[in-house]
């Protein structure tokens, strides 16, 4: 799919945040490997630790409907600059794999990175087992 049209999607998803603590709206859409799109905004809660990221929103939805393997992840706020994926999302993200490419949209300019940069040396299921 073209990265542009995933961008777009994410712009469409960052219209539902519900962001009445930060006023930070975020969106992403995550392109699974099934060619299906997975969009996500923010969900604030009161007790604020309850909140969910734009991109674990994506993906928990993607998980629960039976897609495991991603593509890639387009992410978007309504900052002058670009939004970069907070810690818990990367990690969270790399549970399914870093060959993720991580689309950072303003606009429909975007640069794209894989996260297996955006997380070097990451804690994975391998350690567990020492
Ligand atoms: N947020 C995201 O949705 N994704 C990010 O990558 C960074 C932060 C949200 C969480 C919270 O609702 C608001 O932005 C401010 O932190």
């Amino acid at each position: 799919m073209d990265y542009k049209k995933l961008v777009e999607m994410a712009y469409e998803a960052m219209e539902n945040a519900y962001v009445p603590y930060s006023n930070f709206n975020v969106g992403a859409a995550l392109l699974g490997k099934s060619g299906k799109v997975y969009k996500g905004c923010n969900v604030e809660c009161a007790s604020y630790g309850g909140t969910n990221c734009a991109e674990r929103t994506a993906l928990f939805k993607a998980v629960s409907e039976g897609e495991r393997e991603f593509t890639a992840i387009a992410i978007v706020s309504r900052t002058r600059d670009i939004t970069s994926p907070c810690g818990i999302c990367r990690q969270v993200l790399a549970e399914f794999g870093t060959d993720l490419d991580v689309i950072l949209a303003k606009d429909l300019e975007y640069k794209v990175y894989k996260l297996s940069e955006l997380l070097p040396l990451n804690f994975t299921s391998d350690e567990l087992d020492k």
